[in-house]
């Protein structure tokens, strides 16, 4: 792992790794962590992740592991392999299989930091209908964030909206890893609920995710260092 304190992850979700590099050489390791996510690993796979890490960065792997416990044991071993420092599994895959996620890791001494994905920031109150889901969505956010914690995994995926409440119930040190961050004059794009950097840090965020704001910018580096100047 790198010496790294900063709270701001870029989500690299390039076409391609060629893309994404030309963004990465702009960027110091001390400036922000990196996420690949299915998009550039599905076209790239584990070369693009070698690639970062050997550059110094903190890589945060998002393939948000939604299966039957044994299947997704398998696949968190092979993560830790790759010497990432972050991943995650859908915390809707239910207590046994995030405990067995949990007990891979610690079986092979990995520091991998593992979260939960709660409900997609996406997702709003309709959407979360739509496929059968009748409780409040926040009700739903803080059910399956306490879930997480008695099955050991380290912290969720939320919206910074859930940020105040989560940090209060859940225990000290339970991470908090927000996307649907948006700058005030930047569209919402697919997502639902969004917040600006700055809040998102005030409700309690250890972590933001920001991807198009920075990588469809006209100066993606530029950009990424007003954000982190913002958060400070
Ligand atoms: O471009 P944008 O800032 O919306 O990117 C957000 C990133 O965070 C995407 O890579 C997306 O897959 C990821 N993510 C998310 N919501 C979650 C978990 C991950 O948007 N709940």
């Amino acid at each position: 792992m790198s010496n790294c304190s900063s709270k701001v992850i870029v989500a690299l979700d390039y076409l391609d790794g060629e893309s994404a590099l030309v963004l990465v050489d702009e960027l110091e390791p001390s400036l922000c962590r990196l996420k690949v996510g299915k998009e550039l690993f599905t076209r790239e796979g584990p070369p693009i992740v070698s690639d970062l890490i050997r550059r110094g960065f903190d890589v945060f792997l998002d393939l948000k592991f939604h299966d039957i416990p044994n299947t997704v044991v398998k696949a968190i071993a092979a993560v830790a392999d790759m010497g990432v420092w972050m991943t995650n599994v859908h915390t809707s895959g239910g207590r046994r299989m995030m405990e067995a996620a949990r007990e891979e890791i610690d079986r092979k001494g990995s520091k991998i930091i593992l979260i939960g994905v709660t409900i997609l920031t996406s997702i709003d109150q309709s959407v979360l209908c739509e496929i059968g889901m009748q409780k409040n969505l926040i009700d739903q956010v803080r059910n399956l964030s306490a879930l997480a914690e008695i099955s050991g995994l380290d912290g969720v995926v939320c919206s910074a909206l859930e940020g105040p409440i989560l940090r209060k119930e859940r225990k000290d040190g339970f991470v908090l890893v927000t996307p649907g961050i948006r700058l005030s004059n930047s569209p919402r794009d697919d997502q639902q609920r969004v917040v600006t950097p700055i809040d998102a840090i005030e409700n309690g965020s250890d972590f933001i995710v920001i991807g198009r704001p920075v990588t469809q910018s006209a100066t993606p580096a530029a950009t990424l260092r007003d954000i982190v100047r913002s958060i400070v």
